[in-house]
């Protein structure tokens, strides 16, 4: 991360606690490496997501109905889906600083290192020549084609020690590309080893081993195992899809970038489930959809990208990731996944019990395939908020700090500010903020000088103000100020709850997506 970024991250981090979206876990006993709590703000950003993508998905398709699946669940669950086998990272230890690190990712930021460079090369290229042809380009300047070279064959190599699952081979990797600890800056590694993500907990007042029950680590499964059910009481015919929003516990080894990676998270995820043989077409069809719903909130083209998957996970037979450039640089915020049979087929073998679908048309049943969309809400709130926040030096040379928030998504929707704390002003700010808040969050605020509150309103991402002065009390009119340009203008007060309706209304980000 460049040292620019780097202080802007920190800023966003600062800024996050400073206006109540995001505290450090237990912060009094000085917190809890990777849990965060939402403060008052956060909660109300994190849930207009929520909604958004809720409406997005359930609302919009009358084939996709949304569940509520309880954390907990049956311990085989877990052996069926193939976490207590395979749910695991490679760790290893750097043996003077007694830092411990992923192995993959160890090798990967290897690897985006020499990406960047081969990025510089093509940007300065770009720059000198006009009708620059960036494809030709990269085929046969003789650096970029030995940098490509090198990132293929250490992909090569690190997929094929992934497939045979030998960590020896992984920590090779390790030592040949001269990897450092950035803390103690040796290669003194110890060996690979495997460690399983998931949280065990007893259930019940006697520890046994036959006792133990997992926090689950993703919110899938608690689909998969009501698939039957919804399918029957909602008579569900494929292709149907089932969401669930809901939280996912996952015991990171590094856990880093702030909600960015956390032990326990929040998951919007579905399940789309398909005829055998088409999860091809379903599977680019929902890489669509999902690109569109992220770029319907206004983010700038080249802030989104695809990502294929070198290593599958062990129930896909296709997978990519929709990646998002945070601070630090593009990272996953989203992974779609063609799941085959995979799970259906395994929680049929472990619970002896069918989950299979009879298709009328065809007169057979089958076990259905799945395309899974899987998003982190928490790592969408975190781009949101970076793609949002702003630090501006304005024409009077002070300075502010804005969070351009989608209006639909903003914690407060509207501020309400008498002018002044006396001449009836309150009682006439009152009045606007008793009608506006049936339908929208509004802050009303009488404190300190007009400008200050202003600023304090930007800095939470409230997208309208409205001041009622004392030509209010004659003329019924109100000025509003837009966070973005800060313009304001007069409208009569009676217009203030129609022109909120409008510019903060959901409908109109759903119709682009249709
Ligand atoms: N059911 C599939 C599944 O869980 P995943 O790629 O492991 O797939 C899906 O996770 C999404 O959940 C990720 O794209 C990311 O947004 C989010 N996520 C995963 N681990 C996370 C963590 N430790 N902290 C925050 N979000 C996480």
């Amino acid at each position: 991360m460049s040292q620019n970024n780097e202080d802007l991250f920190k800023n966003i981090i600062s800024h996050a606690k400073e206006y109540g979206f995001i505290f450090q876990s237990s912060e009094i006993y000085d917190g809890l490496s990777a849990v965060y709590d939402y403060g008052q703000n956060g909660a109300e950003l994190k849930k207009n997501i929520r909604d958004y993508w809720w409406k997005a998905m359930v609302q919009m398709n009358e084939n996709i109905v949304g569940i509520d699946a309880a954390i907990f669940m049956h311990p085989t669950t877990w052996k069926a889906s193939g976490h207590v086998d395979a749910f695991n990272d490679p760790l290893i230890d750097n043996k003077d600083s007694k830092k411990r690190y992923r192995a993959d990712v160890l090798i990967e930021d290897h690897v985006a290192k020499i990406e960047t460079k081969i990025q510089k090369e093509v940007e300065k290229a770009k720059a000198r020549f006009e009708n620059f042809d960036e494809a030709m380009f990269r085929s046969t300047n003789p650096r970029v084609v030995e940098n490509q070279k090198k990132i293929d064959d250490i992909n090569a190599r690190f997929k094929d020690a992934l497939e045979k699952n030998d960590l020896a081979e992984v920590r090779q990797i390790i030592i040949d590309l001269e990897i450092v600890c950035p803390v103690s800056g040796s290669r003194n590694w110890t060996d690979v080893r495997q460690f399983n993500l998931m949280f065990a907990t007893q259930v019940g007042s006697v520890s046994e081993e036959s006792n133990t029950i997992y926090l689950r680590p993703e919110t899938a499964q608690g689909i998969f195992v009501n698939f039957l059910n919804v399918q029957k009481t909602g008579r569900m015919k494929i292709p149907f899809g089932i969401a669930q929003t809901g939280k996912a516990f996952r015991n990171e080894i590094v856990a880093r970038q702030f909600i960015f990676r956390m032990r326990e998270f929040e998951q919007m995820e579905m399940q789309y489930f398909i005829k055998p043989g088409t999860e091809m077409d379903w599977y680019n069809r929902w890489k669509e959809v999902r690109m569109k719903w992220h770029r319907s909130l206004g983010f700038p083209e080249n802030k989104h990208r695809f990502h294929d998957h070198l290593k599958l996970a062990h129930y896909a037979n296709a997978a990519c990731d929709i990646e998002f450039e945070f601070p630090f640089g593009f990272k996953e915020l989203e992974g779609i996944h063609s799941r085959t049979d995979f799970d259906l087929d395994n929680h049929e073998k472990f619970s002896g019990k069918k989950l299979q679908y009879f298709d009328p048309e065809d007169n057979e049943s089958f076990v259905p395939y799945v395309v899974e969309t899987s998003i982190g809400l928490d790592r969408m709130f975190l781009a949101v908020l970076s793609q949002a926040y702003a630090e501006e030096k304005l024409e009077d040379g002070s300075d502010r700090v804005v969070l351009r928030i989608p209006p639909v998504l903003a914690p407060i929707k509207c501020a309400v500010l008498p002018l002044v704390k006396k001449d009836g002003l309150p009682e006439k700010a009152r009045e606007i903020m008793d009608v506006l808040k049936y339908d929208h969050l509004c802050m009303y605020e009488e404190k300190d000088s007009i400008g200050k509150r202003y600023r304090r309103q930007d800095a939470i991402g409230t997208p309208f103000a409205i001041t009622v002065d004392h030509k209010t009390l004659e003329d019924q009119m109100v000025t509003i100020r837009y966070r973005d340009t800060m313009l304001q203008e007069r409208i009569p007060v009676d217009n203030v709850s129609k022109i909120l309706d409008e510019k903060v209304d959901m409908k109109k980000l759903l119709k682009q997506l249709s």
